[in-house]
């Protein structure tokens, strides 16, 4: 299955296929009938461990759970030389909000029951949200699964609130240009992208990198931040990217964060 197509509105960027579009279209007449996706905690509470989900078992019609596994096989194959791919048009009048959010929460499903995983895939809210969140500094998130699928929904209409992007590549490069930072830090923040480190790693590399208590913090942050690429990104825009090739954050949107500011997918690709 193919599913998603370039976008020839919009040159760059990504959009779903017309096979993706039946899908959602499909999902869309079916799930009046369906309860909503589950929000589940999938090992008592640690950080990091909820998710929605629904199995599509739930579904009567065998052609259309079929079509959510091959959708889910797919999207793990998916990626571009870049590690980073932009999209749009993934919500318009033919893909709806709660199309869109039946597709991740059934997609997580099958991802997790194929890898015999529960944490192979996530589809969880946002963490901080509310009308006092703000700014989100360049990051990775750096869970076991290395796939980020982010598509925008409730977004500010004043341009406020960017998307930041970074590749690690160049973050390393910084790093290494950073003279106020000690060399053994510089490589327990690169150690962290390693492939063989395991286990969630977010607050290490938030104290590491954002921690105000560190000498190297300020120049740090005021090179990362005058290296970052920023874009405003309107709903049905997002990406996927790798969230080992590169560093993903927002600036403070006006308003703050609403729950659906974005749908959040975070799965282990297969390659
Ligand atoms: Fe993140």
């Amino acid at each position: 299955m193919r599913i998603f197509q370039p976008f020839e509105d919009k040159p760059g960027f990504w959009t779903w296929s017309a096979e993706a579009r039946l899908l959602l279209t499909a999902l869309d007449d079916a799930v009046v009938r369906l309860p909503e996706p589950q929000l589940v905690n999938l090992s008592g509470g640690i950080p990091f461990d909820h998710t929605y989900t629904l199995d599509p078992g739930m579904l009567s019609d065998a052609i259309l759970r079929s079509r959510l596994d091959e959708f889910a096989a797919a999207l793990r194959q998916f990626h571009t030389d870049s590690g980073r791919t932009m999209f749009s048009g993934l919500l318009d009048k033919g893909v709806s909000s709660q199309a869109l959010h039946y597709l991740l929460a059934f997609t997580r499903h099958c991802i997790a029951v194929g890898e015999h995983d529960s944490f192979a895939a996530l589809y969880a809210p946002l963490g901080k949200t509310g009308p006092d969140v703000g700014e989100f500094r360049l990051h990775a998130d750096l869970y076991d699964s290395r796939s980020l699928l982010n598509i925008f929904d409730h977004v500010a209409t004043d341009g406020t609130g960017e998307s930041t992007f970074l590749p690690v590549s160049d973050f390393f490069e910084i790093l290494d240009q950073t003279s106020s930072m000690d060399e053994s830090a510089r490589d327990q923040i690169k150690a962290l992208f390693s492939p063989t480190t395991r286990g969630d790693r977010f607050m290490d590399f938030k104290q590491l990198v954002h921690g105000e208590q560190n000498p190297w913090y300020e120049d740090l942050w005021n090179a990362m931040s005058a290296t970052q690429e920023t874009m405003p990104l309107v709903r049905g825009q997002g990406y996927l990217l790798d969230d080992r090739l590169w560093l993903h954050g927002r600036t403070a949107p006006s308003g703050g964060v609403p729950a659906w500011r974005s749908h959040r997918l975070t799965f282990r690709p297969r390659n």
